[in-house]
């Protein structure tokens, strides 16, 4: 009788403790381990697939680690409209806008993992790894620029591209200056479904782990109460807030530029820049935010020679950037794109990111973000939130910002947008 109790005990215990992990493992992918999951996914369905004995070769990626993304995203939905497999193209290690003869190609895979694009884009967009050289029957098509090429002019020619007597060619090579900067013909969640395809190569992840979990540790001993630790150590995930601070000097002179001219032009009283002092205190005030709370400040690399940067700060935030935190080594060995592409996915991993909403950067992130709730209300609910400091909030805070899913274009949740959807 006795035995049969304990037997019974303890497979209460076991399924409980089972129920837990199944629970407890939950909650940590959608915070840490998240991946998407191709079959659970709203915005994955199953497609047809694209041809892969048909190919479309792109010139060089350039600019920023946005435009270069977004840029990569446009090159394989035009490979998908012309039903061809993409390439792998170059993108640029380096940033430059003008000396483009410095730009230093980095391939696409020594940053993205073709392997991991290729199975969780499978039957949506596809790159390949040949080299264009192998091909003979190559096509060329020159895309235009300036003022007068407008998108309409730019979808036509691509609509062009899919007759007969184009598409018999094996390859269809793309010329022209940075034909991916400009024209956007496609909507928002396409992009995301490309975005969430672009994982980091597992050498550069790992160094994205060393990061986060040095802010991890500093999160933990901060606000906790070890018997709560000691019952369920499973329960407790640190967390932290990552703020992308935009207040570097060519920014602030552009931004006020920005405001002037909006206000000048349509009446318009955009807000743009946030002084260091406006983002401490929104942060500050940010609801129902843990205290204390350890805050990463992804900032441009000259700001880290800026002493007063970590100073001001709410008593109960505790600031780092990649200085402080220790980790400027981690960062210094690499080229501009690659610290950048890090910077990004700490700010990704965050329980709570501050932005500036007329920032690309954040605005990437925030979409990204959106897409890993994987719920329709990203407005409410605390975990993976996301705010724009230049937009004043609730009581003080940033305002509350997510990703119109919906959105017809890029355009109006990229740079220039003030768009945070949230009501
Ligand atoms: C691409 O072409 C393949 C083979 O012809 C076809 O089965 C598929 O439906 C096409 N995909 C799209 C998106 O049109
Ligand atoms: C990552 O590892 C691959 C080979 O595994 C190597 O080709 C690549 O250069 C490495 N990337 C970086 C940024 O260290
Ligand atoms: C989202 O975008 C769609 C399409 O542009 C628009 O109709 C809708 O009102 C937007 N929703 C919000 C909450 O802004």
């Amino acid at each position: 009788m006795v035995y049969r109790w304990v037997l019974l005990l303890f497979s209460c215990l076991l399924l409980s403790r089972f129920l837990m992990l199944t629970q407890l493992r939950d909650i940590g992918r959608a915070y840490y381990q998240w991946t998407p999951d191709p079959t659970s996914s709203r915005l994955m369905k199953p497609e047809a697939g694209v041809r892969d004995d048909k190919f479309v070769e792109v010139p060089q990626i350039i600019w920023g680690l946005n435009n270069q993304k977004i840029a990569l995203a446009r090159a394989a939905l035009t490979a998908r409209k012309l039903n061809r497999t993409l390439l792998m193209p170059s993108l640029s290690a380096s940033l430059f806008y003008k000396e483009t003869d410095l730009l230093e190609p980095l391939g696409f895979d020594q940053l993205f993992s073709l392997h991991r694009f290729n199975s969780l884009c499978d039957g949506f967009v596809r790159i390949s790894s040949m080299n264009s050289g192998v091909f003979s029957d190559v096509f060329v098509v020159a895309k235009g620029n300036g003022r007068r090429w407008t998108a309409e002019r730019d979808m036509a020619q691509l609509e062009e591209c899919s007759t007969p007597e184009i598409d018999r060619h094996t390859v269809i090579k793309l010329e022209g200056k940075h034909p991916f900067l400009w024209h956007d013909h496609w909507p928002v969640v396409d992009y995301a479904r490309v975005f969430e395809c672009l994982v980091l190569v597992d050498n550069l992840s790992a160094q994205v782990s060393r990061v986060v979990s040095k802010l991890k540790i500093l999160s933990s001993p901060t606000g906790i109460d070890y018997n709560k630790i000691r019952l369920s150590p499973f329960m407790f995930q640190p967390k932290y807030v990552a703020v992308h601070m935009r207040i570097e000097k060519d920014w602030m002179i552009h931004c006020k530029k920005l405001e002037m001219r909006s206000k000048a032009r349509n009446g318009k009283d955009l807000r743009i820049c946030s002084s260091k002092e406006e983002i401490m205190k929104r942060v500050a005030n940010i609801p129902g935010l843990e205290k204390p709370s350890v805050v990463y400040l992804a900032v441009a690399d000259d700001l880290l020679e800026d002493k007063t940067l970590l100073e001001g700060w709410s008593g109960f935030l505790a600031p780092y950037e990649k200085k402080k935190l220790g980790v400027l080594d981690i960062y210094s060995k690499y080229p501009y794109l690659i610290q950048s592409a890090i910077d990004y996915e700490v700010c990704l991993q965050a329980d709570t990111f501050v932005g500036n909403s007329f920032s690309t950067f954040s605005s990437l992130i925030v979409l990204q973000r959106g897409m890993r709730i994987n719920k329709a209300r990203g407005c409410e609910g605390s975990t993976m939130a996301s705010y724009a400091y230049n937009i004043e909030g609730p009581a003080g805070g940033p305002k509350r910002w997510a990703t119109n899913m919906s959105d017809l274009s890029l355009a109006a949740i990229s740079y220039g947008s003030n768009e945070v959807s949230c009501l």
